[in-house]
């Protein structure tokens, strides 16, 4: 099916597509529609249990897709196990200029520089109010604001954090994102520490203890990396999504490479498989892993779960393979 749409949305720009695809997932806020998309992507369950949370099947939504949480029952109807919300911040901005999204077609990869555009927390709280699909899990990805100070950072963290603790399942700190100036410096030992206890201060106060994820960047170095899982683990967090976009072109062939912004898709698989392998070691089975990073096809995601992640989520597969992969990921897992 996704065969015979792609080359028309491959005639439009890539964010002009993605907004297309996201009305179009819109639409099953109406029941009939609903049903269909439920009919046409059924996947059988493969439960797994993490931080606390039985997920239907390991296979989620990255962060990023939808952004607003404009789609969520249209989204859930094509299998997934979870979705991730967001990235959100507090009050609503532009990002950045137009274009800030480019498809590198023979890489199998994208490059953005979005910039976290967002219509902001108030309105996303509308959106999770709304009725949510039986089993479902809905995580947040949280941000700061643009014109937030990063010394004032966490400001940001913990206004969204109380804000979306009685609605989302889980929460995730997104501090690896390459496209707001400086936020990444947030992951840098003694900024996360300072960041990480304020949330986790904030976390004890609130009436709903939601599980918090930090998702990292595939870029740090050893040391660096190192330091934000011990930080983490040190923080009382209850996952590490690995990984973000990567800022590196190692491997890609398209002229549009010298874009800036963050590379996802086929490129960074071998980048972020070797993080994650990292992550695993050094978190030793005390918090689970979510896998992200070019997850192409059902292999890729079984490869990271080998690994010892225990979900996976996907974005940049999604554009060249269709909604398909997500069931056929599914399907593919050996365990159930
Ligand atoms: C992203 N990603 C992302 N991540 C995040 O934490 N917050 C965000 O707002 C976004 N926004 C975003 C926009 C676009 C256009 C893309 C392609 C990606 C990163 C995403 O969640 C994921 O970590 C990476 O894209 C790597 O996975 P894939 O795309 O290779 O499967």
């Amino acid at each position: 099916m996704y065969r015979f749409f792609r080359p028309a949305l491959f005639k439009l720009d890539p964010e002009s597509a993605h907004q297309l695809t996201l009305q179009l997932m819109r639409l099953a806020e109406y029941q009939p529609f609903y049903t269909i998309l439920r009919a046409m992507y059924a996947a059988p369950d493969k439960p797994v249990e993490a931080f606390g949370l039985m997920f239907k099947n390991p296979v989620g939504l990255a962060a990023g897709y939808d952004k607003d949480g404009i789609a969520i029952r249209g989204l859930a109807a094509l299998g997934f196990g979870h979705l991730e919300i967001g990235t959100v911040t507090p009050r609503p901005q532009p990002g950045n200029p137009k274009p800030r999204v480019f498809r590198l077609v023979q890489d199998e990869a994208v490059i953005n520089r979005m910039g976290f555009p967002g219509k902001g927390a108030d309105f996303v709280v509308r959106q999770l109010n709304g009725k949510r699909p039986k089993g479902l899990i809905v995580g947040v990805n949280l941000g700061k604001n643009k014109d937030t100070p990063l010394d004032e950072a966490g400001d940001d963290y913990v206004s969204l954090l109380t804000t979306f603790s009685p609605l989302a399942d889980y929460l995730a700190i997104n501090i690896s994102s390459p496209n707001t100036v400086g936020l990444r410096r947030l992951q840098g030992r003694e900024m996360l520490e300072k960041l990480l206890g304020q949330i986790s201060g904030q976390r004890k106060k609130l009436s709903y203890y939601k599980p918090i994820l930090v998702k990292i960047a595939p870029d740090l170095t050893e040391e660096e990396l190192d330091d934000a899982i011990g930080v983490t683990l040190d923080a009382a967090m209850d996952g590490i999504i690995a990984t973000n976009t990567t800022l590196a072109r190692e491997g890609v062939r398209s002229s549009l490479k010298s874009e800036s912004g963050g590379l996802s898709g086929r490129p960074l698989t071998g980048l972020s498989d070797s993080v994650l392998k990292k992550v695993v070691a050094r978190v030793g089975g005390r918090v689970p892993v979510i896998a992200v990073g070019g997850i192409m096809n059902p292999d890729d995601a079984a490869r990271k779960l080998d690994l010892g992640a225990a979900l996976v989520q996907v974005y940049t597969g999604l554009v060249y393979a269709g909604p398909e992969l997500v069931r056929a990921t599914i399907k593919n897992l050996r365990r159930s």
